[in-house]
């Protein structure tokens, strides 16, 4: 149709994908050959049909599991790679990419390998490929704070490198304010914060009135859940925080694309903006979920600019480099 031709072609920004969820099959595949792990799947088919999500629980588990064959700095450089080339063949011009440094130190995989591969591959892409990311990095949040303030210490000779933190995993029981200090010690560090509140999880709402009250995040991940609440979404538009909406990972969370809230959003004047969460594993980049979700929610080629738009908006960029992109 006119419209997937007309979004294929525009400029696009993503602003959430976690790089573990872009371990396509055929690259774990390759990944534990080289490595000389055995996969408890036959092959690439077997593996993928085993991706069958009905909640966040279950995602997590494959994704966990998956990320096993990640070892070695040229592992996570192949991985953000192949990423950043995928990205760049959809015209995505300005991506910040998560990272989950807990779920490779906690297996004995150093937090140096994995930065220096990552942030290899961001170089390359910058010069290659005209395409410029940066690294957010993720706290697990069913791991203990201590841990994750350990993590944020640990990333400190680094800092440069990572323009700020997220906090991810099972959202049920870890609430923002249990990071509440370790998300203050980033914050003077010179990070940008974010928080997942992911959809209908348990307490979704509350969560992300602490974002608001007691954490003060920059930008809030799915976030959908705030449109039950007019004091929130009144209090996100105020402020111009965006939301990093993910709907094909939604459909497969919650079920459904949350086409009707993006269109709300929208209307309420909230920056909202389409990202694929984790697309070997949900099955879609940005290019699929922005066609996915424009036609579920009726959106004209006018709404498919306003969410890039207002992804460049909300981009943790310099003005002068942010401006080179409106
Ligand atoms: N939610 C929570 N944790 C995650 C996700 C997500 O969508 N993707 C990777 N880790
Ligand atoms: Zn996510």
């Amino acid at each position: 149709t006119g419209l997937a031709e007309f979004i294929a072609g525009i400029p696009k920004c993503e602003l959430h994908v976690h790089i573990e969820g872009t371990l396509e099959p055929e690259m774990k595949f390759d990944f534990a050959e080289r490595n000389d792990l055995v996969l408890p799947y036959a092959d690439v088919a077997q593996l993928r049909a085993a991706y069958a999500f009905h909640d966040l629980p279950s995602f997590l588990k494959a994704y966990y599991e998956g990320m096993e064959v990640l070892l070695t700095e040229q592992d996570f450089y192949d991985l953000a790679w192949a990423y950043l080339a995928r990205a760049h063949a959809q015209n995505v011009r300005y991506a910040e990419i998560f990272f989950d440094p807990q779920a490779h130190t906690s297996r004995g995989v150093s937090f140096d390998t994995v930065i220096r591969g990552l942030r290899r591959a961001l170089m390359d892409a910058y010069r290659l490929l005209d395409l410029r990311a940066q690294l957010i990095m993720c706290f697990l949040r069913d791991l203990p704070a201590g841990y994750a303030m350990a993590t944020l210490l640990e990333s400190l000779p680094y800092k440069e490198w990572i323009v700020g933190v997220g906090l991810d995993s099972d959202e049920h029981g870890n609430p923002p304010s249990a990071f509440a200090a370790v998300f203050e010690r980033a914050r003077a560090e010179g990070y940008f914060l974010t928080m997942h509140c992911d959809v209908d999880q348990v307490n979704t709402t509350e969560h992300i009135r602490q974002c608001l009250a007691v954490i003060g995040v920059d930008r809030i991940d799915h976030g959908v859940n705030a449109l039950d609440d007019p004091a929130l979404h009144t209090e996100i538009a105020r402020r111009g925080l965006g939301l990093t909406v993910c709907p094909i990972s939604n459909r497969h969370v919650r079920g459904d694309l949350g086409h009707d809230a993006l269109r709300r959003m929208l209307e309420l004047g909230m920056r909202a903006t389409v990202n694929s969460d984790d697309p070997a594993y949900f099955g879609g980049y940005v290019t699929e979920n922005l066609l996915a979700v424009s036609e579920a929610a009726g959106l004209g080629e006018w709404e498919v600019l306003q969410l890039e738009r207002n992804a460049f908006e909300i981009a943790w960029l310099p003005a002068g480099v942010r401006d080179h992109y409106l």
